[in-house]
């Protein structure tokens, strides 16, 4: 396990977006480059990039071209390999993004595969045997190519799926995960991924990861194997590198050599219950001062699946990232102060995702490159007031997508400025976190105050004490022993039996 990441905070940095130095209208390596210390002095120190390789963007670089080949839009594999090294002088990892599990129907490998004639890359995706023959309930497209056949698809039309071999065979065409030409489907991404590793990359965030192995069980069997055989190389070659998978299911994707895995936002599991409730009929959105929520639906999701993968990594906690409503399309100021408290004393991992420290808006727009709702939580930073928020010289009309030009819409050069901002409690937040090995990924949790129907939630990190009480009445619970407030938003006390919290407080004690 790379040691870095018991202290690792993470933000998330969609490219496209975040700052763009040549006036072209959309975001570049040399942007991220140049606000590396901004990103350091919030507290962060490590990135995940969003995919960054050549693609033809139909769906926002997750269906990649060539994986060896940086965006031309963000820069050159120079300038990559230049963010990597400028990173490290700050004390900042780099994750990229690797899409293993299918490549753009753009990608060389795909234009040999669809060839009549048998070749090397013919069993690269996963045909069936006739144009007419269907894929057995797998997404297909046929008729687009010169092999008679149809593809199978991962994802959007885009994006054919990679061929890991079935784990149980049931057509001719599906072969078995052990079938050399799936072996050097493997074994082609393990050359991807080492082609980074050996120019300074710090690991990936891996897409979809359960999607390799088709026909797997319950257990992931085919698909876990081949991370395991990843994890092998990794521990061999690269034991500093960190994956983290998009997969939501912590027991199958630490054991199978995962160092982290996300906990995804998914209608009515326990992490939507935090902040985006408003997918049920009446929103009980814990975080939401008026939303009469409680911690126990977060709880029963989270709880068991923490205690079944702990030992052997971490389930992260994510203020939101570039598939999901921000959480300000729900949360007001405040309470996305007591939100991210909560996100930042938990154990695990955190991740920021870019502009949530300044409560940036989800904005209503027309999709872009396949991004559909998408789309309004991919839109510029907010870095000041000047033209384009200080993301871009270009024209208006040029940006990759428009700005939030609301009058209040809020920037990093306001908040700065404003002891009182949301910027300011990120960045108080996280210095804490990294002032006590208690708050950070590997302290125990334990929940110590937890009902059905309270409005407040009191856990253990370590020797520590965290209450939090999104709501808006005063709460009183009973105290658990300790004196000394090292942290506090809004107002809470500790007096000699209980701890008193008033609306909308959070408090650390010791
Ligand atoms: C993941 C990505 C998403 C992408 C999809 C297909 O869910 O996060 O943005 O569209 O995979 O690659
Ligand atoms: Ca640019």
């Amino acid at each position: 396990m790379p040691q870095w990441l018991k202290d690792a905070v993470f933000y998330e940095i969609y490219p496209q977006s975040f700052k763009d130095t040549n006036g072209d209208g959309i975001g570049d390596f040399q942007g991220i480059i140049e606000k590396l210390d901004y990103i350091r002095d919030l507290g962060c120190n490590a990135l995940w990039i969003n995919p960054c390789f050549d693609s033809p963007f139909k769906d926002a670089g997750y269906d990649v071209r060539d994986y060896k080949k940086a965006a031309s839009r963000y820069g050159t594999n120079e300038d990559l390999c230049r963010l990597f090294a400028e990173a490290h002088k700050k004390g900042i990892r780099v994750l990229l993004d690797l899409v293993p599990g299918h490549t753009s129907e753009e990608h060389p490998w795909f234009t040999m595969s669809q060839k009549a004639e048998t070749n090397e890359y013919s069993n690269r995706y996963i045909w069936t045997s006739h144009c007419f023959e269907g894929a057995k309930g797998f997404p297909y497209i046929g008729g687009e190519s010169e092999r008679s056949g149809v593809y199978v698809l991962n994802f959007f039309k885009c994006q054919p799926a990679l061929n890991y071999g079935f784990l149980n065979p049931k057509e001719p065409w599906q072969l078995p995960v052990d079938h050399p030409d799936c072996i050097a489907t493997r074994e082609a991404m393990k050359d991807v991924m080492r082609y980074w590793l050996d120019q300074g990359c710090d690991g990936f965030r891996v897409d979809m990861a359960a999607s390799l192995v088709k026909n797997d069980d319950e257990e992931k069997t085919g698909t876990c194997a081949i991370w395991s055989n990843v994890r092998e190389m990794l521990d061999s070659d690269y034991p500093e590198a960190a994956m983290v998978s998009e997969w939501g299911n912590p027991q199958l994707a630490l054991k199978a050599g995962f160092h982290m895995d996300f906990f995804l936002n998914g209608r009515g599991n326990g992490y939507s219950t935090l902040m985006r409730d408003y997918e049920n009929q009446e929103d009980h959105s814990f975080f939401k001062k008026d939303g009469h929520g409680d911690i126990t639906r977060f709880l029963e999701d989270y709880l068991p699946r923490y205690e079944a993968s702990r030992d052997n990594g971490y389930f992260c906690l994510l203020t939101c990232n570039h598939d999901t409503l921000r959480p300000r399309y729900n949360l007001d100021e405040t309470e996305l102060k007591l939100a991210f408290a909560f996100i930042f004393t938990m154990p695990g991992v955190p991740y920021l995702y870019y502009g949530d420290e300044i409560g940036m808006r989800y904005l209503e727009l027309p999709t872009k490159e396949g991004g559909y709702f998408r789309t309004g939580s991919r839109t510029p930073m907010q870095w000041n007031h000047e033209k384009n928020a200080g993301f871009s010289e270009a024209e208006k009309d040029s940006l990759y997508l428009p700005v939030d030009e609301a009058d209040d819409a809020p920037t990093v050069a306001a908040q700065e400025s404003n002891p009182g901002s949301l910027l300011h409690t990120v960045k108080s937040l996280l210095a804490l976190r990294h002032a006590n090995a208690d708050l950070q990924a590997d302290a125990v949790f334990e929940p110590v105050y937890a009902e059905k129907g309270a409005a407040a939630f009191v856990y253990r990190r370590g020797a520590l004490t965290v209450a939090v009480n999104p709501s808006g009445g005063t709460v009183t619970v009973p105290s658990v022993g300790q004196k000394s407030v090292i942290y506090s938003i809004g107002n809470g006390r500790w007096e000699e039996d209980r701890i008193i919290l008033e609306p909308q407080s959070f408090l650390v004690l010791e």
